[in-house]
């Protein structure tokens, strides 16, 4: 039996040998260690040696399949090493291929020049604040001197969300809320959307304005011409064409609108500025007192002025863009020359 047992071993060893791939050397261990296998077979006869050999035997056998247990697993962990070490070796990186670059954000232009509006206006004292974009119709209209009969509030003028509560078409309301809330002075500045069911070259469904409100003793429409110039002066330069225009709003009395001079044909008329040669920008006036008797100012001390400007048309005109709707279709080739 000895003997058997030595031969197994050798045999087992001239086998590991030869055997190359994980698949054979597991064969060679079910072959000899298995369940039927060589040495499991061999050990069976252990029962009929004599008392003497069994223990000299049985630690024979023992070592043999320590051993071969031993090599078989080692040779599997070599050739996982090997196949490891393969793979990273072929895996080449080219250092010299162009890497993927970083895709920088920028702020939409509309950001953008919202941003130096409040700045501009900042520097002369006004303080931010902010309103609702779902709006009652009390602020959004009553408030602001517009009756029920008004044609602004038409179905066709307004996004209405139920009878009483719309999209603000305007930032006017935030006038109201502010005044509701402070008593004078008051000098603030309001940015935000504003929804019309409109939409050409020069209007949008949803667009920006920033309303102005200063409220104060003795304050004139000398003031109010005043402060817009300034305005204008710092966002389009001294050499900009501007003009001041009477309007009517129920809730300024008296009130202009500015325009400013067509940059797309210098004023001679195109399709941007509906053959006028002037884009209008905001609207203004003096707070009627209609709507300084709403929020309970005292209208023999005090007046007011108030405005309210056109966000993308200021874009449209700073950045020679002939068509307002390019703000909203997001074109990276449009977007990323600003
Ligand atoms: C108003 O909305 C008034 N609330 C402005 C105001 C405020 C007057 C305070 C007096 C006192 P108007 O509807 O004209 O006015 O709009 C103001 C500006 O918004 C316009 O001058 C124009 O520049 C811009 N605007 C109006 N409709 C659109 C639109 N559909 N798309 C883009 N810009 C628009
Ligand atoms: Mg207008």
């Amino acid at each position: 039996m000895k003997e058997a047992l030595e031969n197994l071993r050798r045999k087992a060893d001239d086998e590991m040998h030869s055997a190359k791939t994980g698949e054979e050397f597991l064969g060679i261990k079910t072959r000899y260690l298995g369940r039927k296998g060589l040495l499991t077979d061999l050990l069976r006869g252990l029962k009929d040696v004599t008392p003497e050999e069994k223990p000299i035997l049985g630690k024979l056998s023992n070592d043999i399949k320590k051993s071969l247990l031993e090599k078989i697993e080692k040779a599997l962990a070599d050739i996982e090493i090997g196949a490891k070490h393969k793979f990273l070796g072929e895996e080449k990186i080219d250092v010299t291929l162009p890497g993927r670059g970083v895709q920088y954000g920028k702020l939409h232009p509309v950001t953008r020049v919202e941003g130096e509006i409040c700045d501009i206006f900042a520097n002369l004292g006004f303080s931010v604040v902010e309103g609702p974009d779902v709006e009652l119709t009390y602020y959004n209209f009553e408030a602001l001197n517009i009756p029920e009969d008004h044609p602004a509030r038409d179905i066709h003028d307004t996004f209405y969300v139920t009878d009483n509560v719309v999209l603000r078409t305007h930032t006017s309301p935030v006038q109201v809320r502010t005044m509701e809330e402070y008593s004078p002075p008051v000098r603030i500045l309001s940015p935000g959307k504003v929804y019309r069911p409109d939409s050409d070259i020069s209007h949008t469904p949803m667009f920006h304005q920033v309303e102005g409100l200063l409220v104060d003793e003795n304050i004139t429409f000398g003031d109010l011409k005043g402060t817009l110039s300034f305005f204008l002066r710092q966002m389009f330069g001294s050499d900009t064409k501007v003009r001041f225009r009477p309007s009517f709003f129920p809730f300024t009395e008296p009130s202009a609108e500015v325009d400013i001079q067509c940059v797309m044909c210098k004023g001679a008329g195109c399709r941007v500025c509906g053959h006028s040669g002037w884009i209008e920008i905001l609207g203004s006036g003096m707070v009627d007192p209609e709507v300084f008797k709403t929020v309970h100012y005292d209208t023999e001390r005090i007046s007011g002025f108030a405005f309210g400007l056109g966000v993308e048309r200021i874009a449209m005109l700073k950045y020679g863009i002939s068509d307002i709707r390019l703000f909203f279709e997001n074109d990276r080739r449009f977007l990323e020359q600003f």
